[in-house]
């Protein structure tokens, strides 16, 4: 690196030997951050019409700084920017190529702010785009799985508690089941946005600045709903970001919960459902297998959101007010979390309605593991006996019925009686699957009828986001 080149950078004058090349390099953060660019300039144009507005700079300081801008982002789309890692970071390269455009009105840009408010507003517009892109993609989301309910409502099969068969229940009551979760999600980044979307230029480096700035002004112009109050804080908090992540933490192990179960489903052993080919990859060795990549990898990527939680949380905790230069490596784990999830998300919405549902399996493996013995149990308490003796009886019919390897409803009227004397002929309407589904029907149970009930609450719910 030239002498010549270093005077350029914005610290220069104060140093008496140059910056060390390795650590140059060490200390740059363009590699990373030049994905912010559009925010960066974003904010810039802001910045500078409020500067205007307050008498900071002239009408027609404001057009040059205007239309360098604009060709600095063209340039930059075009691919023909070129990325400099003597001006470390995205906001001096921006600034430094401003200023060779349209000369000495490109270094009043900077007055009034510092790079440390600077960076806090990129990525508060960073996080709030994303934001606006992963919403519309959750509802996808959740459109899938309302469509998938509501065509496999009456589909019986087996619910599990530790994974072994407890009771019937609808598949597309299952369904619902993760509509609520991912719903709980949407709620929660909707809350977040709500924290992320708040100006804090103005912080300036720490203290505020000896400009008569107008805040409310750049806010309204950049969307910000609203400001920060305190500039130690503006500048060096990133709660907001801490709180994305998490956002993204759960939804992932909400997604991995869900891969889970797609998983075990597409195996042999169960063949609950099919996965359309294009969701699957086949082995270089083994010819006859589909493997479920799709959820096998969002299951397996939702260890490196996790991670950038706890990257974020590490980052903060030590850090002493205000802006340090720890905050830069907050950028990495953000940006991958943002592409893990949209990646995963738009995986399974495209995935999730193309499921084929193996309704003959489900129903056998139903009837397979005894699942209306709770039924059995509630049908003699309604004819007198005491939970935990019919819980008795059942138990004894349930054995019964693994030495002779029949399920409940195929046992005789006789033989179920030599259990106990009071079933009668109609114990036969709570043993059949359809008839300990139906029964549950309920507000939150599994019933087809809330089934259905529960696709229209959360298509009227889903035009409301
Ligand atoms: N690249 C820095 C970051 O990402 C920008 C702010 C740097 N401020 C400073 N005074 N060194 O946080």
């Amino acid at each position: 690196m030239s002498n010549k080149h270093n005077q350029q950078k914005l610290s220069s004058a104060r140093f008496s030997e140059s910056t060390d090349a390795f650590v140059e390099a060490f200390t740059a953060s363009i590699q990373f951050d030049q994905r912010m660019y559009r925010q960066d300039i974003q904010g810039s144009i802001a910045h500078a019409k409020m500067l205007t507005k307050v008498g900071i700079l002239n009408e027609s300081e404001l057009r040059d700084i205007l239309d360098g801008l604009q060709q600095v982002q063209n340039e930059i789309e075009a691919g023909e920017f070129n990325w400099s890692i003597q001006q470390e970071d995205i906001h001096m390269n921006i600034e430094a190529r401003l200023t060779h455009l349209i000369g000495i009105t490109g270094k009043k840009l900077h007055t009034g702010r510092s790079r440390n408010d600077q960076v806090a507003t990129d990525i508060r517009l960073f996080i709030r785009d994303e934001i606006d892109a992963i919403l519309p993609e959750l509802k996808r989301l959740q459109e899938g799985l309302i469509e998938l309910a509501s065509r496999e409502a009456n589909t019986i099969m087996p619910g599990f508690t530790h994974l072994q068969t407890a009771q019937p229940v609808t598949f597309g009551h299952h369904m619902l089941a993760w509509f609520e979760m991912i719903k709980r999600d949407v709620e929660r980044l909707q809350d977040c946005r709500k924290r992320v979307n708040t100006l804090p230029l103005g912080s300036a480096a720490l203290a505020g600045t000896t400009y008569p700035i107008d805040r409310e002004f750049t806010a309204k112009l950049l969307g910000f709903e609203r400001i920060t109050e305190n500039s130690l804080d503006g500048v060096s908090d990133r709660d907001f970001a801490i709180e994305f992540t998490a956002f993204a933490a759960t939804l992932m192990m909400h997604l991995s919960r869900f891969s889970e179960e797609l998983v075990l489903w597409s195996s042999a052993q169960f063949q609950f459902i099919d996965l359309p080919d294009r969701f699957c990859t086949g082995s270089s060795i083994m010819p006859q297998k589909k493997n479920p990549d799709v959820p096998e990898l969002v299951r397996g990527k939702t260890g490196r959101v996790y991670g950038h939680l706890m990257s974020l949380l590490t980052l903060m905790k030590s850090q002493p007010l205000a802006y340090n230069k720890d905050n830069q490596e907050d950028k990495e784990p953000l940006f991958d979390t943002v592409d893990t999830v949209r990646g995963s998300l738009r995986a399974f919405a495209d995935m999730i309605p193309a499921i084929i549902v193996q309704k003959e399996m489900t129903y056998e493996a139903a009837k397979r593991g005894f699942s209306t013995a709770t039924d059995l149990a509630d049908y003699l308490v309604g004819k007198g006996l005491a939970f935990r003796d019919s819980h008795e009886v059942v138990g004894l019919a349930v054995a019964h019925g693994i030495q002779t390897g029949q399920d409940l409803s195929e046992m005789s009227l006789e033989t179920l009686q030599g259990f106990c004397d009071k079933i009668t002929e109609d114990v036969f309407e709570v043993l059949t699957l359809e008839g300990s589904v139906a029964a549950r029907d309920h507000l939150g149970g599994t019933a087809p009828n809330q089934v259905r009930a529960a696709v229209e609450r959360a298509k009227a719910y889903l035009m409301s986001f």
